[in-house]
């Protein structure tokens, strides 16, 4: 029987901090009313402490994962980091967040994908497995957001939040694990949502940081136009090639960045309200941490063979679904 990747363990962390609609109200002019309206939200967690970056959740989240598999550091093969607000520019976070936990036998790198980088990095990792060459992977997502926000810039700063998630990966020859997967990109798009300053074209200097050019622009409207249609697109794409109706799908497993966007894709699925993970109204967008914070908070509910469709859009833009069958019951610990 062919190999297939399947997750056989979850981990997640967010901030203790929690920044309310209420608080921003104090910083930008919006209402509590306007953002959950719109958005769906009501909170996000927010990384406080000096130099701590996205690893520092990544481990958190990691020793999660340890606690209730049983895994072991030495075991970990090959760490994915899915991230948009990496430590540094380079080394990878992926290379710290290895030594930070001593997984001194894996190599690791980061993928950069927007919002949608977790689910590349998932299906990345899907491939070594199904190689044959590698048996325990660790696909990390997760960032930062607070470091790339501009909490004077409605337009944003209501949306966002930190908070990071991983996925164990491990061959499975049962007939679970990831079917199927659609991976799309268009970089026409990324004059909507992108950071201007920082990279190799505008370096930082005192001028980039002086015209606040280190921060998250988004042009909302045409990425929510964009979100809806591909997202909704493949993840019909994707129950159509393998013959699956809404009454075949357990769980929707959407990108968390606006509850609109979400229903628009689970109605143009035929998939009713009790199946869609849900806790964009807790986290905000976490950017890379939307979908493993999903399975993060509903594991306990996932039975064996489920079926689990994802769907992601993001910065890129980039944008994707995947045909997952779930591998065990109920949460691991
Ligand atoms: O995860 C990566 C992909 N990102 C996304 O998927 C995000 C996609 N975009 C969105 O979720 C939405 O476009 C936003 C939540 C960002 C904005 O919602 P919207 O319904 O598209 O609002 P809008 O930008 O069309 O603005 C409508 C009105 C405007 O006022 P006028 O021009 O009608 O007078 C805005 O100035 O709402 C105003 N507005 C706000 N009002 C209160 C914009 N932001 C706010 C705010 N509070 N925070």
């Amino acid at each position: 029987m062919k190999i297939r990747a399947a997750i056989t363990g979850v981990g997640g962390f967010v901030p203790d901090y929690i920044l309310s609609n209420r608080e921003l109200e104090t910083m930008v002019e919006t209402t509590d009313e306007w953002i959950k309206t719109r958005t769906g939200i009501s909170e996000r967690r927010i990384l406080k402490g000096e130099g701590m970056g996205m690893s520092h959740m990544a481990v958190k989240a990691i020793d999660n994962l340890k606690n209730k598999t049983g895994l072991k550091s030495e075991e970990i093969e090959l760490i994915i980091c899915a991230t948009t607000t990496p430590d540094y520019v380079f080394p990878a976070s992926a290379n710290l967040i290895g030594a930070e936990i001593g997984a001194v036998n894996a190599f690791g790198f980061d993928v950069q994908a927007a919002c949608s980088g977790f689910l590349y990095a998932l299906i990345t990792g899907s491939q070594f497995i199904e190689s044959g060459k590698y048996k325990k992977i660790l696909v990390v997502g997760g960032d930062k957001m607070s470091s790339i926000i501009n909490y004077k810039d409605r337009n944003t700063c209501i949306i966002f939040g930190d908070g990071c998630g991983v996925v164990l990966l491990e061959p499975d020859m049962n007939g679970n694990g990831i079917m199927d997967s659609i991976l799309r990109s268009d970089g026409n798009g990324s004059k909507y949502l992108f950071m201007k300053a920082g990279g190799s074209r505008y370096p930082a200097s005192t001028e980039s940081v002086g015209k606040e050019e280190h921060y998250v622009f988004q042009e909302g409207k045409t990425v929510f136009k964009f979100a809806v249609q591909n997202m909704a697109d493949t993840a019909y794409e994707i129950m159509q090639r393998n013959n699956l109706s809404g009454e075949h799908i357990q769980w929707l497993v959407p990108h968390q960045a606006n509850k609109r966007i979400i229903d628009a894709t689970a109605d143009r699925m035929g998939i009713s309200q009790e199946k869609i993970m849900l806790n964009v109204n807790r986290y905000g967008n976490t950017t890379n941490g939307t979908l493993p914070l999903c399975l993060w908070d509903y594991e306990s509910k996932l039975r064996k063979n489920d079926n689990l469709i994802f769907a992601t859009f993001g910065g890129g833009f980039t944008w994707g679904a995947c045909f997952l069958k779930w591998g065990y019951d109920g949460s691991r610990k």
